[in-house]
């Protein structure tokens, strides 16, 4: 099976999937950074706004000539395959999914049929290419559930407790299938909680954080949320598309555990928020059933020993300083005129 060896000298090629997503849009400025071609996949919506790719988008001098979107569902397997022997990737960075955990007790088929179903028919299409990409997969701490041991590690058990777990186990466990049984250069970042102020508005940090600013302002009167006393080891998503794409530039395929090796509790992260805009969290938080899970993850804290042993990765260390990024972007994002949003609909074919 032939793999393209890294070569720094050559313009290379990406596809990402999950494109317009957190992860997507970071990875997408630090691989057009280092001088690739890349290319994502993007499903087609009726909303066709992309904020976190917009400034790229609109740049005549990135898109169309150094960045390409192909409309795709991860479930449309002749439409990939169709994209993959256009594009030739030497890299793939399968990032889509359903990536919202609560949400999958309530959509765990979908959740299964993209995050699960969708990894496999990538693996199948890759198999079968002459020319065969690098593939990092982007699994999830969600697969240990609840782990007799803390911090866990590559060699921990995996024991999903959700159907969002349960569906990056599957996942996971094909890509370590592909890479022994196939020689695939297939690698899976099992990656814990990272955070930014791209961080969708419905994920529990960003939700904090943009009411963290909107009380602050005047223009929110309380949160509502779900069990405070869940911990959770949050890291910076910027620093985590970084070790991915180091992961790729290995002479070896292998998984890593991207976390900081701390915890904080959804209690910390208030503190942390509300703190930074001089208002007391207790004041303004309504614990509400809807938003406490059928089960949950025991306390998750990974060892990213490993990727900084192997990979010279550094994680990033401060939870307090993450909070207070996003809430800064928050207050600018809501102080700012509503201009009108921009279209991004147009895209390669
Ligand atoms: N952020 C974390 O803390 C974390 C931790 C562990 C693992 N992960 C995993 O890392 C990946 C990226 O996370 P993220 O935070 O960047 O998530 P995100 O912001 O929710 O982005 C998910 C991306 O997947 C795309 N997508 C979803 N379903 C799709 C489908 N059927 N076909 C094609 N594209 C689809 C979304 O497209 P739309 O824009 O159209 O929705 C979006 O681009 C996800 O797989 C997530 O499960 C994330």
């Amino acid at each position: 099976m032939s793999q393209p060896s890294p070569d720094s000298s050559a313009t290379k090629t990406a596809l990402i999937t999950g494109i317009t997503g957190q992860d997507g849009s970071y990875l997408t400025e630090l691989l057009l950074s280092k001088g690739y071609i890349v290319h994502g996949l993007v499903r087609r919506t009726s909303n066709t706004v992309r904020s976190r790719l917009d400034s790229l988008f609109h740049d005549k001098n990135i898109y169309e000539r150094s960045l390409f979107l192909h409309y795709g569902d991860l479930d449309d397997a002749t439409t990939i395959r169709r994209i993959l022997l256009k594009t030739q990737p030497d890299e793939i960075y399968h990032l889509a999914g359903q990536s919202h955990v609560g949400l999958s007790f309530e959509i765990p088929e979908s959740t299964c049929q993209f995050t699960a179903m969708g990894t496999l028919k990538l693996l199948e299409m890759i198999r079968d290419l002459e020319k065969q990409p690098r593939l990092l997969h982007i699994s999830s701490s969600e697969i240990f559930g609840r782990p007799d041991a803390s911090p866990q590690n590559e060699q921990t058990p995996m024991r999903p407790v959700t159907p969002y777990g349960v569906a990056k186990t599957f996942a996971t466990q094909m890509v370590q299938v592909y890479r022994r049984s196939f020689d695939c250069f297939a690698c899976n970042a099992i990656c814990y909680n990272h955070e930014s102020p791209r961080r969708g508005e419905s994920f529990v940090t960003r939700k904090i954080t943009r009411a963290a600013a909107a009380i602050s302002l005047g223009l929110q009167s309380e949160l509502r949320l779900g069990a405070l006393d869940a911990r959770r080891d949050w890291g910076d998503a910027q620093t985590y598309v970084t070790a991915m794409w180091m992961m790729l530039q290995q002479d070896a395929p292998d998984d890593y555990v991207l976390a900081t090796g701390r915890t904080h509790s959804i209690q910390d992260f208030l503190e942390f928020s509300f703190d930074h805009v001089d208002l007391d969290w207790r004041d303004y938080v309504v614990t509400d059933p809807k938003f406490i899970r059928p089960t949950d993850v025991a306390d998750l804290c990974g060892d990213p020993s490993h990727a900084t042993e192997k990979l010279g990765w550094q994680p990033p260390t401060s939870c307090q300083d993450l909070a207070q990024r996003m809430v800064d972007h928050d207050l600018q994002l809501l102080q700012r005129k509503p201009i009108p949003a921009k279209s991004s609909e147009a895209v390669s074919r």
